[in-house]
């Protein structure tokens, strides 16, 4: 672990890699149409903030195509290392991965576009982030930030662990100092770093609840299990964390699950 990484909430183990994979194919449909939206076009220069695994990256890098260039950058070693890795199992060329602090990062370089999802909500100074990080756009270049609405998430019908879990996982968030509603304050943030009229669109897909909506449920309480127990939000003998996937996907068996929605928000810097 980097000294940077020790505050970092969801941390890295195996288990917390399979959920950000397993979540990234369910958000990928809502990544690429917010970064086409964004203007993402062939030939742009792109850093992708927080990269994780390099989901994000790689719909950036399917995007800008050979004759652009994808930088990922994220704090942990073990993460980067993953990325890379998956980058050539691809094939893919035009993306590379760095270890860094989005909050101090900076290679002297211009960039087309800056993105990052899920990644404002674990940084304390937002703003600060977002102008760092506009202060390297071109003229013209876009700023494209993805964050989750989280309350917006339920199932239909609803079930009752389903609705215990939802409220174990957002009131962690929140006593441990996070905003679950993020996305929806998107504009706002953006506007304080120095962006002028961001446009802001929320998407996601529905989900059956015997598989990926209880899998989604179970693998966010399950990473967040440390912060839900210390925040005194639940115990683990109420969670019994062992089995709640299995309850979960019992309970859930043809009721749909609207994951929380993935918003994106955009703005581009004068020419
Ligand atoms: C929830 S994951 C999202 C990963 C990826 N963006 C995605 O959407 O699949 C957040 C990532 O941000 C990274 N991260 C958190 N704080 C960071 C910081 N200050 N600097 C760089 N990376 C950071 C974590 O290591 C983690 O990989």
């Amino acid at each position: 672990m980097t000294s940077i990484e020790k505050d970092y909430v969801l941390g890295h183990e195996e288990a917390e890699l399979a959920r950000l994979e397993h979540q990234a194919g369910i958000l990928a449909p809502a990544t690429e149409a917010i970064l086409r939206m964004a203007g993402l076009a062939p030939g742009m220069r792109v850093l992708d903030l927080g990269t994780g695994l390099g989901d994000v990256a790689f719909a950036a890098a399917g995007i800008v195509g050979p004759a652009g260039e994808v930088v990922g950058i994220d704090q942990s070693r073990a993460v980067v290392a993953r990325a890379r890795s998956r980058a050539e199992e691809r094939g893919l060329d035009n993306v590379g991965f760095e270890v860094g602090d989005v909050g101090t990062w900076h290679d002297g370089s211009r960039f087309d576009a800056v993105v990052g999802r899920l990644i404002l909500l674990y940084c304390p100074d937002q703003p600060a982030v977002i102008r760092h990080h506009a202060a390297s756009l071109a003229p013209g270049g876009v700023y494209v930030a993805m964050e989750y609405d989280m309350p917006a998430c339920r199932n239909e019908p609803p079930t009752p662990l389903a609705e215990s879990a939802r409220g174990w996982f957002l009131d962690a968030f929140r006593r441990g100092g996070m905003n679950p509603t993020l996305g929806l304050r998107l504009d706002a943030l953006l506007r304080a770093a120095g962006l002028s009229t961001p446009v802001v669109a929320g998407m996601t897909r529905a989900v059956p609840g015997e598989t990926d909506g209880s899998r989604m449920l179970a693998g966010i309480v399950t990473t967040m299990l440390p912060l839900i127990v210390r925040t005194g939000v639940a115990d683990e003998a109420e969670i019994d964390v062992d089995t709640l996937g299995e309850r979960l996907a019992a309970e859930m068996v043809g009721s749909l699950v609207v994951p929380p929605t993935l918003v994106g928000a955009w703005a581009v810097t004068p020419r």
